[in-house]
């Protein structure tokens, strides 16, 4: 019997989409990201971009970052690990809102730009912007020589490798890598960080491709929860700190593939409207990790519970709390707050990829979207 393969099937290599494949790729594309660059055990980080361009970052009045979609998502992951780790005020802009907004833009600020294709006609036009304003401008990209990677003042490319489906998965991941290693460069330089904290995150970072390999291995559990929820006609998404844009992210991913309707808030503002919304058809994706601000998060829960609502929580290895009160729990192993953004979205790509399957979307060419945005 003849084997015949078409060339699109070998392009995905065993998988039945490309964003499956692109999911199980994060283990090796977050590596590709942090190889090089982060020597853990000497506690250096190298980047020459940044390196060359030091006094730009330390002098910087704010760092104002210009991103769409999900590269905006982590652009607010970068906004929590800037201030936290090098506290540098950080503003994440919509580039299509920034772009007409007359906004202030000075010589003294770094304006941040992310985009997986590098192309994304709106931040493109933003960073034109803020050249013409003297601000200093870096690219975090991953197509290598996009017209992004080009217009900017200096850069950091993703490498996470080529990204066929629409919804980005290992574009986020290696972005929030890219992101975590300037916070961590700029914290060594300014002193905002003791060298041994220094030295604990990047020890953890390393350990972070072997947890999602690791946590791939839920694929199974997720595919079942997804069979329960596939119908829903609406759902929640919540985390807080880190994960607040997480739950964004989980949201968007959900209805850019599924076409079901998804809204992110942080946790504590479902009280302020959305927990209005809450009865027995509404599923809840919570985040809770640990580290978090792990009581407030199962308060918000119990307020979920209350109301009936269902609960899918993603919870930090061994949690017993969260198991007793939510429908379902998906555990994460633990890390660093700052780092779990890495691990909690893996399960929020896989409950999205599985829902579109189940409802026999095109998951890789979801209707009315393009991969990339090359028009206002
Ligand atoms: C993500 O799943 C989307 N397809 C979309 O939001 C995307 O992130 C956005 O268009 C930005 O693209 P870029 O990163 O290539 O600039």
């Amino acid at each position: 019997q003849k084997l015949q393969l078409s060339l699109e099937q070998i392009e995905k290599g065993g998988y039945d989409h490309f964003m499956l494949k692109e999911i199980y790729e994060q283990p090796k594309a977050i590596i590709d990201t942090y190889r090089g660059r982060m020597l853990a055990n000497e506690g250096i980080i190298k980047m020459a971009g940044v390196d060359d361009n030091m006094s730009k970052f330390l002098n910087a009045d704010r760092i104002i970052i210009v991103a769409c979609g999900t590269s905006w998502h982590a652009g607010l992951v970068g906004e929590y690990l800037f201030e936290d780790m090098a506290r540098i005020p950080v503003e994440v802009e919509y580039a299509s809102e920034f772009r007409y907004r007359n906004p202030i833009i000075t010589p003294k600020d770094v304006v941040i730009a992310i985009s997986q294709s590098g192309e994304t006609a709106d931040t493109l036009a933003a960073i034109k912007l803020a050249k013409s304003k003297g601000a200093f401008v870096f690219g975090v990209c991953n197509v290598v020589g996009s017209s992004i990677a080009r217009e900017t003042h200096a850069g950091a490319y993703t490498h996470a490798g080529p990204e066929i489906g629409v919804a980005s998965t290992k574009a986020f991941t290696t972005q929030i890598t890219v992101l975590s290693l300037i916070a961590l460069k700029l914290a060594q330089a300014k002193g905002t960080l003791s060298t041994s904290a220094v030295n604990t995150y990047l020890q953890t970072m390393q350990q972070i491709p072997a947890q999602v390999e690791s946590l791939l291995k839920i694929d199974a559990q997720v595919k079942e929860i997804a069979a329960v929820y596939k119908d829903a006609k609406n759902c929640l998404y919540l985390g807080r700190g880190f994960n607040f844009p997480v739950a964004l992210e989980g949201a968007l991913k959900l209805k850019e593939i599924s076409y079901i309707h998804a809204e992110g808030y942080p946790a504590a503002e479902m009280k302020h409207g959305p927990i209005a919304l809450i009865d027995e058809n509404m599923p809840v994706f919570v985040i809770a990790t640990s580290r978090g601000h792990y009581e407030k998060v199962v308060s918000n829960i119990q307020e979920i519970k209350s109301r009936s609502g269902k609960i899918v929580a993603v919870v930090t290895e061994g949690d017993e709390t969260v198991k007793e009160i939510a429908d379902h729990v998906i555990e994460i192993p633990d890390t660093e707050e700052a780092f779990s953004p890495l691990l909690t979205t893996i399960p929020f790509q896989l409950l999205s990829y599985h829902i579109a399957v189940m409802l026999g979307k095109n998951v890789d060419q979801p209707r009315n979207l393009a991969k990339s945005v090359t028009v206002e």
